[in-house]
């Protein structure tokens, strides 16, 4: 198929152009560079520079499908800065969707999350893995952003015949080779463990111990780069004109932020400091996913599910040259 991957040179989005290049794919990778990298687009993709609010000339050329990763997708900077997540994530959104239905193209899979959903559901005291049938309530304009995509999706699939998925990422890490994070601004937790082991961080910062779970750290669900990607290929076959087909992406296990620290010690030989912080507004204590949607309707099956080589490939790819310098 010829295919345009928004946020291309992104982490994820780069990570999905490359194994859509390796299935023989046709693949167009647009990028603002915001806070992509040009040398993140794998071989054997073009690369076009420029906004999603801009793509129709782009998608004039015609495609089969639009897999859009472009985004804001910061749960901290969304609670400083809601406009910027309003404008980015519906707006520019919106605008793609504009520019499809001008152009024909009707395919879409789409990057959404978790936290579309909020504080997960109570078992009893205890919370249970969230579901897609689930009430969302965000509790941050990051997931409330990508919430409001996911019912213009539903919309335009009824109204337009629109042929949609959406994946709701729980907390993804790891690496595909070289491909990897690499944020000016790194927030996330695994990429920010890493520095500390490569010597260019003294500690991490834990943010809050004082949480409702087992330790008092937040848990979350962290799914592998490679296998969250894999789900995009099955998305992209599983595209029916006039539906919205929303799955959960992750692995059905929670880790702590302790135990996160711990296995990065493990894998790494490091020491790795920890310091505890204030909790970071916006965090909900814990977000676990049902994949259990995914794993039936379109068989997907992760690959490398432990927490060890989640790590253990994210450390090796920050180790190598070719991955490029996280500016
Ligand atoms: N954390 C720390 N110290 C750090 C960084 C993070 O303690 O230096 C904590 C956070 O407070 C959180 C956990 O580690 O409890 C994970 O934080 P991340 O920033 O790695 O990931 P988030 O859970 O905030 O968000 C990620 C994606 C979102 C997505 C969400 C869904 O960035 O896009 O997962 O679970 F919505």
């Amino acid at each position: 198929m010829k295919l345009l991957v928004t946020g291309g040179a992104g982490y994820i989005g780069s990570v999905v152009a490359a194994q859509l290049v390796e299935e023989g794919h046709d693949v167009t990778a647009l990028d603002d560079l915001s806070t992509g990298h040009a040398d993140a687009v794998p071989s054997g993709a073009r690369f076009v520079e420029g906004s999603i609010t801009e793509a129709r000339g782009l998608l004039s050329e015609g495609f089969d499908g639009v897999l859009h990763f472009a985004a804001k997708s910061l749960v901290g900077e969304s609670v400083e800065k809601p406009a910027l997540y309003w404008s980015h994530n519906l707006g520019g959104t919106l605008a793609l969707l504009d520019a499809m239905r001008e152009t024909g193209v009707n395919r879409l899979v789409f990057s959404s999350t978790a936290a579309t959903y909020g504080e997960p559901p109570l078992d009893g005291t205890r919370s249970r893995a969230i579901l897609e049938t689930d009430p969302t309530r965000p509790t941050n304009p990051y997931g409330a952003s990508k919430l409001a995509v996911d019912t213009t999706l539903t919309a335009f699939a009824g109204l337009y015949g629109l042929a949609a998925v959406s994946l709701r990422y729980f907390n993804v890490a790891g690496a595909y080779g070289r491909f990897r994070e690499r944020h000016a601004v790194e927030t996330h937790l695994i990429p920010n463990i890493l520095k500390v082991a490569l010597g260019e961080r003294e500690s991490v910062s834990v943010f809050g111990d004082d949480y409702p779970t087992a330790d008092g750290t937040c848990v979350r669900d962290y799914v592998h780069v490679a296998d969250l990607a894999r789900a995009h290929l099955l998305a992209l076959d599983a595209c029916t004109a006039g539906t919205h087909e929303i799955f959960n992406l992750g692995s059905g296990t929670g880790f702590s932020v302790k135990e996160v620290v711990d296995v990065c010690r493990q894998v790494t030989g490091h020491e790795i400091p920890t310091v505890a912080g204030p909790r970071r507004p916006g965090d909900p204590a814990v977000l676990v996913a049902s994949s259990d949607k995914i794993q039936r309707e379109l068989g997907w099956k992760p690959g490398r599910a432990s927490l060890e080589t989640i790590v253990a490939d994210a450390w090796a790819a920050c180790q190598t040259p070719e991955s490029g310098p996280a500016v």
